[in-house]
């Protein structure tokens, strides 16, 4: 048995540009400390919008997506907190972007994603829908607002 020599070499290229892609995802993962989403198991409590402070600087989300809105719509939090957001949706599947903070998850009904964030700077920070989910969904953003102790 015998490989024809283009074909040994567009194995090896195709093995090593692999080897490229993987490499690429745990660079990224320990050189921006990017932290990829979990997924939990489902549980009635995510459904209600709601913000647990911890501690002073700790904070747990609980956001609700539905068309065509975030619940809680503001988030109000100091400087230099780290949030961890559990997310779901009441309907269909809905899109949950971070602005600014390279976060990308998805809402799905009957499942929760998690992810944490730290907010070093003050700012408004928007999320966006950015999965198409019917005629509201250029309206569903909501915003996390990092300015303690000026706001409130
Ligand atoms: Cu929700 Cu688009």
């Amino acid at each position: 048995m015998s490989i024809d020599k283009t074909e040994k070499r567009i194995i090896i290229a195709s093995m090593l540009l692999m080897g490229l892609f993987v490499f690429s995802i745990l660079y990224a993962k320990s050189k921006y400390k990017s932290d990829l989403p979990g997924c939990l198991p489902y549980d009635k409590a995510y459904t209600e919008p709601k913000i647990n402070k911890l501690d002073d600087h700790t904070y747990q989300v609980f956001a609700v997506a539905q068309m065509w809105l975030f619940q809680p719509s503001e988030i109000y939090i100091p400087v230099g907190s780290e949030v961890d957001f559990f997310l779901t949706s009441k309907d269909v599947v809905h899109g949950f972007n971070i602005a600014k903070k390279n976060i990308n998850m998805t809402a799905i009904y009957g499942s929760i994603n998690k992810t944490t964030v730290k907010f070093d700077k003050p700012g408004v920070y928007d999320i966006v829908c950015h999965e198409y989910c019917g005629t509201g969904h250029q309206n569903m953003h909501s915003k996390v607002i990092v300015n303690y102790p000026e706001a409130r």
